[in-house]
């Protein structure tokens, strides 16, 4: 059994220039491919995380998450962004089931520490779409954030996914001379860590901590590649395994 794992960033099903503003036509079209390449690659399993965009950082930045309330409007704004992506999924006649991602994972300050994914390999055998998102998490130490990357890395590694497909509103990533970088491996990838900063508008780090993420999830084996979802059937190529244009990420 194949699985895939697709990121659907915030800034692809989001207006990040905005706050709180739903993609929905573009939500609704990535959801059309994720279901014509299903319907193409039948028996293929796929778990479906996705970002905060300017629901989530926007209200992390907005509100905080040092006390509880603070902590409850990020989670509500996440709830809210989860809403509106299983409306997407499940029009386009997709079998989406939303994981409370802080009843699967157990983190600390911003770390995964457990899981317990024994209801979502029910469901990937009931041949539901586990769907989860970044989330705030509580423990002991207080209040934390979780990126959906992370996720994408802990779920890939326990699970076995054969490819993580990172939804975004861009091809890939960039080099100094603002050429786009095809392929990161053993070979460049310092190199590559170094054309990036970090964004202090994301709470989770900005694309630099994406493409760590990236790297960490390319050298358990797995494939990862930086889909252009503004394109059209960009993404439904990628789960199709044919050539896209994006960034991969080879260490294999
Ligand atoms: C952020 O998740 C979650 C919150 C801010 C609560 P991600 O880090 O996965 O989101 P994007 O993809 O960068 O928007």
């Amino acid at each position: 059994m194949s699985m895939d794992i697709i990121k659907l960033g915030g800034s692809i099903i989001t207006n990040k220039e905005g706050k709180f503003e739903f993609r929905k036509e573009t939500a609704e079209r990535l959801a059309m491919e994720i279901k014509e390449a299903l319907e193409k690659e039948k028996g293929k399993k796929l778990i479906i995380i996705h970002g905060g965009g300017s629901f989530g950082h926007a209200a992390a930045n907005e509100f905080g998450i040092k006390d509880a309330l603070g902590a409850a409007k990020v989670k509500k704004a996440m709830h809210e962004l989860n809403l509106h992506v299983l409306e997407a999924l499940t029009s386009a006649g997709l079998p989406a089931i939303t994981f409370q991602p802080s009843m699967v994972f157990e983190a600390e300050k911003g770390k995964i520490k457990k899981a317990n994914l024994n209801y979502i390999k029910a469901a990937l055998d009931a041949n539901c779409i586990p769907v989860l998102y970044g989330d705030v998490f509580i423990n002991k130490q207080g209040f934390s954030i979780v990126s959906g990357d992370d996720m994408a890395y802990f779920l890939g590694k326990a699970l076995k996914a054969e490819n993580v497909f990172f939804a975004a509103n861009v091809d890939g990533v960039f080099d100094g001379k603002g050429r786009l970088i095809k392929e990161v491996n053993a070979k460049n990838h310092k190199d590559v860590l170094g054309f990036i900063r970090r964004s202090k508008k994301d709470v989770t780090g900005g694309m630099r901590k994406k493409v760590e993420a990236m790297l960490k999830i390319s050298k358990v084996g797995i494939n990862v590649a930086i889909v252009n979802g503004s394109r059209e059937n960009e993404l439904k190529n990628a789960i199709l395994g044919k050539e896209i244009r994006g960034t991969t990420f080879c260490f294999g």
